[in-house]
């Protein structure tokens, strides 16, 4: 069979926010241009040398109904919860939480100077999941597979598969493909994605063109490439070499009610969340 190439039908421009206790971030999905990508609900990208910008961090806060991803790219985030789980987020590490029924945690930076750099991505978790065990997969850089491409450039696997390596993630009930993808100058990539997962190709180094053709011909740091049907992205970098994520997951396809760091289906689950939350009982 043919592959399909994907095209790009939409690109979202990245639009700066500020969240946790005042952390500036750039923000695509979740934004009013971009409600959400079944199953991914929000993914923000933080990247700043200026303290000010990230040293109020993110203070204790709930999660239910969902999962939050963490990439680190430069800099170092602590991470607690309330079972008393630590954990240092490192350059190149990934921790992968699923909150399920609900966690509180705090996430707040190990720095007081230098860059601070890395992005945070939230998934939807099925019906029957959103009131499991929380859990988390903690993944340090070196547990992240590379794999070099012909040509240059360089792939890490965090979750999926990419040719025959498996990512460092797995068991997500979505099935998530989550790749770093570096290109040098003029590098090309090719990824077969499945055609039942929606997919989205976020820059944020360099720039190039995703796809081919269309819209995704010239595109920049901050720029989130939507694609659409088929079955095989290609990528090119430009003359300043291009990073992106690659991100792909099977769609839910249920009713989202969300609510803050609450997601769930109906807006009765969101109501008792709120309430379990306020009465110390979210933890069950
Ligand atoms: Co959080």
């Amino acid at each position: 069979m043919d592959s399909r190439n994907r095209p790009v039908v939409a690109v979202v421009d990245g639009r700066f926010v500020s969240e946790g206790a005042g952390v500036r971030i750039r923000r695509t999905i979740g934004s009013p241009e971009l409600d959400m990508l079944d199953p991914f609900l929000l993914l923000d990208e933080f990247k700043s040398d200026s303290a000010d910008d990230y040293l109020a961090g993110f203070p204790d806060h709930p999660h239910r109904g969902f999962e939050t991803v963490t990439y680190m790219l430069a800099g170092n985030m602590q991470h607690r919860d309330h079972m008393g789980n630590q954990g240092d987020l490192g350059p190149g590490s990934v921790q992968w939480m699923t909150a399920g029924r609900g966690i509180i945690h705090s996430e707040m930076p190990r720095q007081e100077r230098g860059l601070m750099w890395g992005f945070q991505l939230w998934v939807n978790l099925p019906s029957d999941d959103k009131m499991c065990e929380p859990r988390y997969q903690d993944i340090p850089p070196d547990a992240v597979p590379d794999v070099a491409l012909d040509g240059g450039g360089k792939v890490r696997v965090l979750a999926g598969q990419f040719g025959d390596v498996q990512g460092a993630v797995s068991g997500i009930a979505t099935s998530p493909t989550y790749l770093h993808v570096e290109l040098p100058a003029g590098g090309a990539f090719e990824h077969a994605l499945p055609s039942t997962h929606n997919a989205v190709a976020y820059i944020f180094d360099g720039g190039g063109a995703i796809g081919e053709g269309g819209e995704g011909d010239k595109l920049s740091a901050g720029k989130l490439a939507v694609l659409g049907d088929g079955d095989t992205l290609h990528a090119r970098a430009g003359e300043q070499g291009m990073q992106f994520l690659l991100l792909a997951g099977r769609p839910l396809a249920e009713p989202v009610a969300r609510y803050g760091p609450f997601v769930m289906n109906t807006r009765d689950e969101i109501m008792q969340a709120v309430r379990d939350y306020q009465q110390g009982k979210l933890l069950g």
